[in-house]
């Protein structure tokens, strides 16, 4: 065989080997999405709302714990926290609940859904969640992201 021939075939083998998969780059919610959002709304429904509200709007005093330590679930309008978050930070409470970040020790009724959704769905959630903010909390949220901020 030709050794430029094998030097290509080793350089173009080194390339693939080197290029992240899918799943090692960070997580991209889709608000513009509007068929992944409409998967989101119907799974929101079934999973989410009866704690973070039909509205998205939360429980009543959510900045307070109660009498165990809890506390209620927080609103995912734009009067919340969750667009304080990173789309692979929100990915990663959804996925693996709040202790991945807070510690295993934390008491929360967040459940965590790596076993009830697949990733898709849970971007889709998300992506629900994210199309339901007004354009300047998106694009807020969207400076935590590590790049492109239009996605
Ligand atoms: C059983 C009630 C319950 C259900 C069901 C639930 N959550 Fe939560 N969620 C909570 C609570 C309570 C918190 C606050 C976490 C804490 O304890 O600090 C929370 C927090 C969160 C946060 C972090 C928000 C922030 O501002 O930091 C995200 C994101 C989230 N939930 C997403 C979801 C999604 C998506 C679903 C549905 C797939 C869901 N949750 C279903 C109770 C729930």
């Amino acid at each position: 065989m030709n050794k430029k021939y094998v030097i290509v075939l080793i350089s173009l083998g080194l390339i693939a080997a080197c290029k992240p998969t899918d799943d090692q780059r960070p997580i991209r919610l889709k608000p513009n999405n509007s068929q992944l959002v409409a998967q989101g709304q119907a799974l929101y429904k079934i999973h989410c709302a009866e704690c973070h509200g039909a509205n998205l709007e939360g429980q009543e005093n959510w900045k307070v714990r109660d009498a165990n330590g809890f506390l209620p679930a927080p609103p995912h309008d734009e009067s919340g926290h969750t667009w304080h978050h990173s789309d692979q930070m929100l990915f990663e409470i959804t996925k693996y609940g709040v202790q991945k970040f807070a510690g295993e020790d934390y008491k929360s009724a967040m459940p965590a859904y790596a076993d009830t959704l697949t990733d898709t769905e849970i971007i889709s959630v998300l992506s629900y969640i994210k199309n339901s903010w007004p354009e300047n909390v998106r694009k807020r949220q969207n400076g935590f992201n590590p790049q492109d901020p239009d996605k």
